[in-house]
């Protein structure tokens, strides 16, 4: 059993019933625009659009402890202070539970007869943090205590914020109005926007916004801040050090007494023309005032409970919405709680972070990955078909002219960069699986001739998305090796197969090192970038389709055609896919190595881009996986591991054997496994691989798993690791589109296909059947799977509607808008 929570299905909540949690254990707020990540302590930060360019809260990643800094309200009560959330004072607790639910986290504490509460959401539409406070009177008697709301403001860019000290010191400014707080450095001079931190519903008896103040010294700290001990704000006006906001609420409550105010903790913009208060002339004691007016207008709107209430309920609706686009009714409660809740969230969440702020990402050293965008629309094209389509868009116009693409780009400019680094071979060929499941999903073949350029290009030369999927498929087959393979450039989809890089000075970034378009980097090969083209040019060969291009489909098919040939006489190696050609022609990825035989990767990709899937090939991989790869934690990504660093292999040899890259168990490869398993029709297998990663059957061993039980971690500790079965780097990973993917599309097996809805489960053999309701192109399907023979795949019967359909896909114009659809596997 799990000591620190469990799931509350029926909710649509994980509900955390301790504190101290082996990690701390997040959740997000926001779904647009402003977003926040909270822990299950009050940590954490929000930010407008860019974690790194438009931080609003400073967070201290990698603090002792863990998790410092975030949304904290202290409790003065006598001489006793608390936070509702444990952290930062620590204070034992009579009782606490945080609910993390869609959008939403709700953390309650109590102690000696007081209960606070408080629900944290961002309204949709809203650039605005709500945290929704109730306080109770629980006890007999009456209680007289004292509030203190605290955030720490970060100087905007979270990079610069962390170590520009000797400017940083002297710029921080703040406005006070009202009893509200605005944050407003560098306000005067470039910047437009401002944050806001305010009470509603209650009216402050002071605030601090000097932090210096509210902790008593430059010695003091979260934990005893002198303000609360003395119960006084001291009305502080930051100049310069550390802006902080903090707003005292004195309360009298009579026994079972209840008070409910707000805080609101927002962005906002203003135009260039009305920067600054109207009133203010030059020279005036008001110039340089900032107008407040969008902060106004948002107090307005929240100026009652009933409206927190009424957003509130917006917010629940609006995943009600979204989760009921495909749900099932399945006598598993992993599957039905990850599917219907969790797993859909958690694709929500990568596409609006990409890879970008976690609590194992700082916001400030990765934007949006090309790559991982890609993957991550996988998970969400038929939740937000809007917002993938736009995403798309901004992902194709950070691709190139010679068709490598810009690996990754900042959200709040769109502009793509190279800090990551570059020539990542496998990078163009996400784009048509992406593009594809969007088109299957939606119908609108139209976004082919949206006109986007090249991110090196003036853009108006009017390169198509179109053009782009192309150049992608002849970009890998104009960068091939001597084997004719894929030349893998800096890395593919592993990054620290780092086969051009040749690192060897100490804090260089493995990306970044090496020439790649030197002579020598014309040799190092992928066969997974192989695998990954020949299913690429599938899908490119359903894109001409669906635009009646037959002869650029049958052409594109040939190509993949060719390369899987390719791969059979050179990216074989008797049980299993080679991995790679190093830049000396060595092979990666073979018996004939010592470390590093079997890698994962390429058995996945070899299966999903169809090689050997007549000649047996393809079941010998997926067996020598299993044999060699495979643990009750998921299957590990090679082995045996490098026990010592490799030059000319770069960062996957630096991590100590069993973490990470070298021979981790890195979740989201564990995916592509899954579906080549159902590719072959073994179910049992596929669905014993699914369940080896998911988070929620980890509860039983949570100790050792320590991450969140709702959601994917990118790694768990493999067996050559001294920590074997512990996860790491939760939240923010591929794993969450592609597990999505693995198991409502290929083993409860319904996905949307060129020509219809296709139903294909691939199941457990004892699996009695189960429902799905999917809602596709304006209708719902109503899909009833039985297996009364006890098979794993292969539909025998598939009834629409009353009336039999031969195959497994049902045509689009089938059915009225509701369709009952019954499928019998034998
Ligand atoms: C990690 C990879 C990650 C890369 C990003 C490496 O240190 O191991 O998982 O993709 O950094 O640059
Ligand atoms: C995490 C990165 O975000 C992703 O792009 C990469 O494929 C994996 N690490 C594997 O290295």
């Amino acid at each position: 059993m799990n000591p620190y929570g469990r799931f509350d299905d029926a909710n649509r909540e994980y509900v955390i019933t301790r504190p101290d949690t082996p990690l701390p254990w997040f959740n997000y707020l926001g779904c647009e625009e402003f977003f926040g990540i909270i822990s299950n302590t009050g940590g954490g930060y929000c930010f407008y659009r860019d974690a790194k360019m438009r931080r609003l809260m400073r967070y201290r990643y990698n603090n002792c402890p863990l998790d410092s800094n975030g949304r904290y309200l202290y409790v003065k009560d006598g001489n006793s202070i608390w936070n509702q959330t444990w952290k930062p004072t620590r204070t034992k607790l009579d009782s606490y539970e945080c609910r993390h639910g869609m959008g939403y986290s709700t953390i309650t504490g109590a102690k000696d007869g007081v209960e606070v509460s408080i629900r944290y959401f961002v309204p949709i539409g809203q650039t605005t943090e709500v945290w929704d406070v109730r306080v109770r009177n629980t006890g007999k008697t009456k209680k007289n205590i004292s509030l203190f709301g605290f955030l720490e403001w970060c100087l905007w860019d979270a990079m610069d914020d962390q170590t520009n000290f000797q400017r940083n010191y002297s710029i921080g400014q703040v406005e006070i109005e009202d009893g509200a707080i605005f944050h407003v450095t560098e306000y005067r001079e470039r910047r437009n926007h401002f944050g806001y931190f305010s009470v509603i519903g209650e009216k402050p008896a002071g605030f601090d916004t000097s932090r210096d103040k509210f902790v008593g010294s430059v010695h003091g700290g979260l934990d005893a801040p002198a303000v609360v001990v003395n119960g006084k704000c001291t009305n502080s006006v930051a100049f310069g050090w550390q802006p902080v906001g903090v707003h005292q609420i004195d309360l009298n409550l009579a026994p079972g007494e209840e008070k409910r105010f707000h805080f609101l903790l927002g962005y906002a913009e203003n135009d260039e023309k009305s920067k600054f208060a109207k009133s203010a002339d030059a020279g005036s004691a008001k110039a340089g005032v900032v107008n407040k007016s969008p902060y106004h207008k948002v107090a307005k709107q929240f100026e009652s409970s009933k409206a927190v209430d009424a957003e509130f309920a917006k917010l629940k609706d609006h995943w009600t919405d979204l989760l009921s686009v495909y749900s099932v009714k399945i006598d598993d409660p992993h599957v039905s709680r990850m599917v219907n809740i969790w797993n859909q969230y958690q694709c929500m969440t990568t596409l609006n972070m990409s890879r970008s702020a976690s609590g194992y990402e700082s916001g400030i050293g990765r934007g949006m990955g090309y790559r991982d965008s890609n993957q991550d629309l996988l998970g969400v094209v038929h939740l937000q078909p809007e917002r993938s389509r736009q995403r798309i868009l901004d992902l194709a116009a950070t691709q190139l002219s010679d068709g490598i693409c810009y690996h990754q780009y900042q959200p709040l400019t769109k502009k793509g960069n190279t800090a990551a680094g570059s020539n990542f071979n496998d990078d163009p060929l996400w784009l048509p699986l992406a593009v594809a499941a969007y088109i299957n999903e939606t119908g609108d073949a139209k976004i082919l001739n949206e006109k986007i350029g090249y991110a090196d290009k003036d853009n108006k030369d009017g390169a198509t998305l179109m053009d782009h999927l192309e150049l992608s498929i002849a970009y890998t087959l104009k960068h091939r090796g001597p084997h004719g393979l894929p030349l893998i450039g800096h890395a593919d989809w592993n990054d620290c197969l780092n086969l051009n890089c040749f690192s060897s000075t100490p804090g260089e970034s493995f990306q970044l090192a090496g020439d790649v378009d030197g002579p020598q980097a014309r040799i190092a090969e992928s066969v997974m970038i192989a695998g990954l083209f020949c299913a690429a040019c599938e899908k490119m060969a359903e894109i001409y389709h669906q635009v009646g291009r037959e002869a650029d489909a049958a052409a594109v098919l040939k190509n993949g055609e060719s390369m899987r040939l390719v791969v059979n006489q050179h990216g074989w190696d008797g049980e299993w896919f080679l991995r790679a050609y190093d830049a000396k022609g060595k092979k990666i990825g073979s018996h004939e190595n010592a470390e590093g035989k079997i890698f994962i990767e390429s058995q996945g990709w070899g299966v999903l881009g169809g090689i050997g899937l007549t000649d047996g090939k393809a079941q010998k991989a997926l067996d020598s996986t299993n044999k060699l790869l495979a643990t009750s934690n998921g299957i590990i990504l090679q082995q045996p591991p490098y026990a010592t660093y490799h030059l000319e292999l770069g960062e996957i040899s630096s991590y100590p054997p069993g973490y990470k890259e070298n021979a981790g168990i890195f979740t989201h490869n564990n995916t592509w496994i899954q579906i080549a398993e159902t590719m072959l029709g073994n179910g049992d297998r596929a669905f014993e691989y699914y369940m080896s990663i998911c988070p929620s059957g980890k509860e039983q061993q949570i100790d050792t798993y320590r991450a969140e039980p709702y959601v994917y971690s990118q790694m768990t500790a493999g067996r050559d690791a001294p920590t074997p079965g512990e996860a790491k780097n939760s939240w923010l990973t591929g794993t969450a589109s592609w597990s999505l993917v693995s198991i409502t599309q290929f083993i409860l097996g319904v996905r949307p296909g060129p020509k219809g809805l296709i139903v294909d489960p691939c199941v457990p053999k004892s699996w009695k059947g189960y429902s799905v309701t999917r809602k596709f192109r304006g209708k719902t399907y109503q899909i009833d799977v039985k297996n009364p023979a006890g098979v794993s795949k292969g539909v025998k019967k598939l009834i629409v509607d009353g009336k039999p359909v031969a195959g497994n896909s049902i045509p689009f114009d089938l059915g009225g808008k509701t369709v009952a659809v019954s499928v019998e596997l034998g």
